[in-house]
């Protein structure tokens, strides 16, 4: 059965344990290396691997690039604008075409329907690069980046502070599968979508919400935030207003343990839902979090065409 990767329940908590496993391994074997040399297996010689994007992207865009060519293979990447896709043919057929000429397709899109849509029609992989509901990839960074930092999974406590968006959908998700408990912090009016937090504590997570940073930051390990304004949103400032009081600050982090960490998908607004004394202090981990997107993609890719897990 074709793997596609569009939540992270798509795989499951043993497959994310592997993938994981092996983004360390792959990453301890190439240290030092020119980025652009293939890992010494070259796993995925002569395969490719075709990005489509519908908005904008950095991280997701470069890792996944360099993802693929360290694993020997390459990649295509469009913007959505420049395809028959942006004027009008439809998901399905442009699924059934990219079926025919490449191993695997990443999409960015603005409505999750799409992709699920994609996912029906194609006869490869389709991985998700991010969509109004959620956004997987990140968060196997995310995970990979906490182990790394030396903490376990199992039982940690997370904060979230700020929009009830696509990242938090995404963690919420996690923690149900890598059985970690999630405290979150949104105003009235952006909560994440119940759904995450039912199949989460379905699997064993405690989810809770509060309107009170301060309670939610208290004895966390990790805290974490994103922009207050997604990409496709409007840039209100009512909701700017209303987000405030969630900004991690230095006092907020003070709340956390000692040996918190700070997290950030970036890219960020300083100021906004975090401080530069914060992001760029030290426990902040956006760097790492930020390489770790290549390292993560590179076991996404690796589980989605069947070689892991
Ligand atoms: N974090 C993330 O997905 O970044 P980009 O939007 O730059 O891809
Ligand atoms: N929540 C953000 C994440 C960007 C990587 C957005 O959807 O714009």
């Amino acid at each position: 059965m074709t793997r596609h990767f569009l939540n992270l329940s798509d795989a499951g908590g043993d497959a994310i344990a592997a993938m994981i496993a092996d983004a360390i391994d792959r990453k301890a074997a190439r240290a030092g290396w020119p980025k652009g040399r293939a890992d010494a297996d070259a796993p995925l010689a002569g395969h490719t691997l075709a990005m489509i994007f519908e908005k904008n992207s950095t991280r997701t865009r470069v890792s996944f690039d360099m993802a693929i060519r360290q694993l020997g293979g390459t990649s295509i990447v469009m913007d959505a604008g420049g395809m028959q896709l942006g004027r009008g043919e439809t998901v399905a057929d442009t699924a059934r075409v990219l079926s025919g000429m490449v191993d695997a397709i990443m999409i960015r899109t603005d409505d999750h329907a799409k992709i699920e849509e994609m996912a029906h029609y194609a006869t490869v992989p389709v991985i998700n690069g991010l969509t109004d509901l959620s956004h997987p990839c990140q968060i196997m960074a995310d995970l990979l980046t906490v182990i790394e930092s030396g903490l376990a999974l199992p039982g940690s406590q997370w904060a979230w502070l700020g929009d009830g968006n696509n990242v938090l959908h995404s963690i919420i998700e996690a923690a149900g599968l890598m059985q970690f408990d999630v405290r979150i912090g949104v105003p009235q009016g952006y909560e994440p979508d119940p759904r995450f937090a039912v199949e989460a504590t379905a699997r064993g997570a405690c989810i809770t919400l509060s309107r009170d940073a301060v309670e939610v930051a208290s004895g966390a390990d990790v805290i974490a935030t994103d922009t207050w304004i997604s990409m496709g949103q409007q840039h209100a400032q009512d909701k700017l207003a209303a987000m405030m009081p969630y900004q991690v600050t230095r006092d907020l982090m003070a709340h956390a343990k000692p040996t918190a960490k700070f997290l950030h998908c970036l890219p960020a607004h300083r100021g906004e839902e975090v401080v530069d004394a914060v992001i760029d202090g030290p426990q902040s981990l956006i760097w790492p979090e930020a390489e770790n997107r290549l390292h993560a993609q590179k076991s996404v890719l690796l589980w989605a065409l069947g070689r892991l897990g």
